[in-house]
């Protein structure tokens, strides 16, 4: 069973083993596989000036074994978009406590497309969102693929362009905000087929977090007015 973890500095200690293979399995993925040149480090590692205390981590662990994640960094700290690719967006630069940029988001090659469980990757979709009302955020920034668009669309993120594609070493690649709203969660745990909240708080007792709505409740009938009696065509109204 796949169970998606809040990893951020407050509970690192319990999920030191885990950072290793994570940096690891980036590096497999963005340096060797996708040839991200630029992420290429002699240490195997893909760390980069984002990993910071301040980033929190989804880690999707399945039987002890990392095998999805995804990073999100507060974007009143320097971030991809401000820091590396500021020219995608050209509306006011985005530095709001209420949102977070996403990056790195993978599922290892074995646990990609369709499987008798949820979708990993939906699942990350679905636990950021859970993350994102949970904390009070209202808004995720995101430097993307322009790839991820018809995806977002599919599955009901709302990603709103903050300016036009540009090629960056043969991709297309845009800068987008996209809503953190509980309407776009509660769909998302209809499409994943998740019948409780997706994400484990594991050592984070003291973090602020809001009670989250209750998509699984049925909605109670609507109550219907008395039927009045119809009037006929010379009543009077009053
Ligand atoms: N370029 C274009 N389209 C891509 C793509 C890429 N590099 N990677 C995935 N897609 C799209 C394709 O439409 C693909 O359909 P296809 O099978 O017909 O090619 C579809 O996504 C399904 O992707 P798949 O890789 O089977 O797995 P998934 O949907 O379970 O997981 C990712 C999607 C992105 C999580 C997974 O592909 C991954 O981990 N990729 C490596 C990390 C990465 O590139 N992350 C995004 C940037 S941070």
């Amino acid at each position: 069973m796949s169970e998606i973890h809040v990893v951020s500095k407050d509970n690192r200690q319990l999920y030191q083993n885990y950072f290793d293979p994570y940096f690891r399995l980036r590096y497999d993925i963005y340096v060797k596989q996708r040839k991200w040149m630029a992420l290429d480090r002699p240490d195997g590692r893909e760390i980069d000036q984002f990993d910071t205390d301040e980033a929190v981590y989804l880690f999707c662990i399945d039987g002890g074994r990392l095998i999805g994640g995804m990073r999100a960094v507060p974007t009143v700290m320097p971030t991809l978009m401000s820091e590396i690719f500021p020219y995608l967006n050209i509306r006011e630069p985005i530095q709001r406590p209420d949102v977070y940029e996403l990056s790195r988001i993978f599922v290892i090659p074995e646990r990609r497309g369709e499987h008798a469980g949820p979708r990993i990757d939906m699942l990350l979709l679905t636990a950021i969102m859970e993350y994102g009302i949970s904390t009070g955020l209202t808004g995720f920034s995101i430097v993307l693929e322009s790839w991820w668009l018809p995806r977002f669309e599919r599955c009901g993120w709302k990603a709103h362009p903050l300016g036009v594609p540009q090629m960056i070493d043969g991709m297309s690649v845009l800068a987008v905000l996209v809503d953190c709203d509980e309407a776009t969660w509660a769909s998302l745990c209809g499409q994943v087929g998740l019948r409780k909240p997706a994400l484990t708080w594991r050592g984070l007792a003291g973090v602020n977090r809001r009670a989250l709505p209750d998509p699984w409740s049925p909605v109670p009938p609507t109550v219907q007015p008395a039927q009045s009696p119809v009037r006929g065509a010379g009543d009077c109204a009053t």
